[in-house]
């Protein structure tokens, strides 16, 4: 990109190590990927409040939320998803720079932007966890009636009915949430996290 010519990088003073020191943690990426109404959401809420009861500073990027913010600009065109990952990815690194256990919720279809978002964090902080609740079940739930919409033809673009979603190869965690509720979801990630030293 020709303008990043003239826009120079530097050092930052204090660094992420430094940050995260003070409150006495590691900082990491949880990145919640699944369908609609497979509850990444949920579980990244119930997780967000046992980390917080633990003494954890955390953030949560949610969709849903981060759509009527930063990124309301954006739709659901395979670019603009692309453009709304890639950003939550940036506002994801700048916030573990703080020092932060951040949460994101996202559907985040495509497996090349989930790919080039853990490419933004040294390897172990990236953690992915694919919420694998199958379609018949998401749409089962229909928590926002946008399934029953979608099938109306009201709504384009919808992931699992006319928009793919791709499936994660490796993720470092995975859960179908038709059979487990979303506190024992929580409870089996801060146990990874523990395990890896990131809590
Ligand atoms: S992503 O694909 O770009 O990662 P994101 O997680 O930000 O999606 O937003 C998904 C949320 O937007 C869904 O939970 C749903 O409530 C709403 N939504 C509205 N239109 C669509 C659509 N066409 N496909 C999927 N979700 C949609």
């Amino acid at each position: 990109m020709n303008h990043l010519l003239n826009v120079r990088q530097y050092t930052e003073e204090v660094s992420r190590r430094e940050r995260a020191g003070l409150k006495g943690q590691r900082p990491c990426v949880l990145w919640f990927t699944g369908l609609s109404g497979s509850g990444k959401s949920t579980i990244a809420n119930c997780l967000e409040r046992q980390l917080l009861t633990q003494g954890r500073h955390t953030v949560l990027l949610d969709g849903d939320n981060v759509r009527h913010g930063l990124n309301k600009d954006l739709g659901f065109t395979e670019a603009d998803r692309v453009e709304n990952i890639r950003r939550v990815g940036e506002v994801a690194r700048l916030m573990a720079d703080a020092g932060l256990i951040v949460l994101t919720a996202f559907i985040s279809p495509f497996r090349t932007e989930r790919e080039l978002v853990r490419r933004l964090f040294p390897s172990g902080e990236f953690i992915e966890i694919h919420l694998a609740t199958p379609l018949t079940e998401c749409e089962r739930r229909d928590p926002k009636g946008l399934y029953r919409k979608a099938r109306r033809g009201e709504i384009p673009n919808f992931t699992g009915i006319d928009s793919p979603y791709q499936t994660p190869e490796s993720p470092e965690l995975r859960f179908d949430t038709s059979d487990s509720s979303a506190e024992t979801c929580a409870e089996i990630i801060r146990a990874y996290l523990a395990e890896m030293k990131l809590i």
